[in-house]
């Protein structure tokens, strides 16, 4: 059950940027919750639609404000969607505050310190935090969710892999998994890196992490695969928007295909936001992101070969939606105790 809350007043930190952005238009068509401000270190003073043209009719009279201003803002909740070692100090702050706080940066992904030093190369700042800080995915959280103040957010290629190998993670049977993600630009941010302008990016097919990615270490914490049984590529392809993941897995034991439907659908059936490819086309079993832009909704599928052992695992979404954005809207639904699918029925955008 869920109480029916006066409108939950939200700010969105980097509100500039693209995950920011996103958040903005979740906002904008969200029944019970509202902007109480959009913050920014660039742009405070300057209004909303200069940087977010798309989103000038809905706040045409909205200016971003400054960090000062974010924290006397008094809101409610507030989503984080700062660079990684920007996020966690504000995110202290706010909760001494009494604001509930979902950080989509890299800040609190992590359980452990180690870890954060390790695949983020700086000491966590506020390490008393992470304890109790939730991992931003519903589908894995949801009961600790509703009593949370804090919650992270997803790497949006963990969370890719994640859908595409729960199924199989939870009951044991992976012997060991290469992960490739295929992703669009956008995964970079608004400024991106090297490499990430127009000339150099369009049309690449870079091959950017062969065997090691940080959100590794989301996956060995979520899926409970061990590192040295995994190993995860990403791919820089022709995209703007969209992951897809593709799993090579080697079973612990020879399966039929039953038995991976079956644990397929007990996985995802009760989701709202996640679906399973049909068995027919051939070419739909391995879900495209094309079918899901824009919205928060994730695809999985699968292909298992002929000896029973190995299977191809697979998913497809929205690296700013599902995989930033629109998980990190539904989460805070969770914690805020409104209807979990608030704000995030809106329908993929096809062809796109
Ligand atoms: N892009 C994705 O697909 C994706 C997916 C999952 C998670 N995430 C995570 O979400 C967060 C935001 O990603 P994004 O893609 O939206 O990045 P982005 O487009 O680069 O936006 C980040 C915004 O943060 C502000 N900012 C930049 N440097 C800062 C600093 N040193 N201190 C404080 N604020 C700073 C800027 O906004 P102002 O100038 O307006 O303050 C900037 O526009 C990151 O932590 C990222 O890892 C991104």
């Amino acid at each position: 059950m869920y109480f029916m809350a006066s409108r939950i007043s939200a700010t969105v930190w980097g509100a500039t940027g693209f995950t920011g952005g996103e958040l903005l238009r979740i906002l904008a068509g969200h029944p019970n919750m509202e902007l109480r401000g959009a913050v920014s270190r660039s742009s405070a003073g300057s209004p909303l639609g200069a940087a977010h043209l798309h989103l000038r009719h809905v706040f045409p009279e909205t200016v971003f404000i400054s960090a000062e201003q974010g924290f006397e803002a008094e809101a409610d909740l507030a989503f984080l969607a700062l660079p990684h070692r920007s996020s966690a100090e504000v995110a202290k702050k706010l909760i001494e505050r009494g604001v509930k706080v979902v950080d989509l940066s890299a800040d609190f992904r992590l359980k452990s310190a180690s870890d954060y030093l390790r695949w983020y190369e700086v000491e966590h700042p506020c390490p008393e935090l992470l304890g109790e800080a939730v991992y931003g995915l519903p589908e894995l959280h949801r009961e600790a969710m509703r009593d949370a103040r804090l919650i992270s957010g997803v790497g949006c290629n963990a969370a890719s892999a994640v859908f595409a190998l729960l199924p199989v993670a939870r009951e044991g049977l992976v012997e060991d998994v290469r992960i490739e993600c295929r992703v669009g630009s956008s995964e970079s941010g608004l400024h991106g890196g090297d490499g990430s302008g127009h000339p150099l990016r369009s049309r690449a097919l870079r091959v950017v992490t062969p065997f090691v990615h940080r959100h590794m270490a989301e996956l060995t914490q979520e899926l409970g695969v061990p590192e040295d049984m995994m190993t995860m590529g990403v791919t820089a392809v022709e995209l703007v928007r969209g992951i897809q993941c593709a799993a090579h897995v080697r079973l612990k034991e020879t399966l039929r295909e039953a038995d991976i439907w079956k644990l397929y659908r007990a996985a995802w059936i009760r989701e709202r936001f996640v679906s399973l490819t049909p068995a027919k086309p051939a070419h739909f079993r391995i879900p495209d992101p094309r079918f899901v832009l824009g919205s928060n909704r994730v695809m999985t599928g699968f292909v298992l070969a002929a000896d029973g052992r190995r299977l191809l695992a697979a998913s497809a979404l929205d690296n700013l939606m599902k995989g930033a954005a629109g998980s990190a809207v539904q989460s805070a639904n969770i914690m805020m105790g409104l209807d979990e699918n608030a704000g995030l029925d809106m329908m993929p955008v096809y062809p796109a």
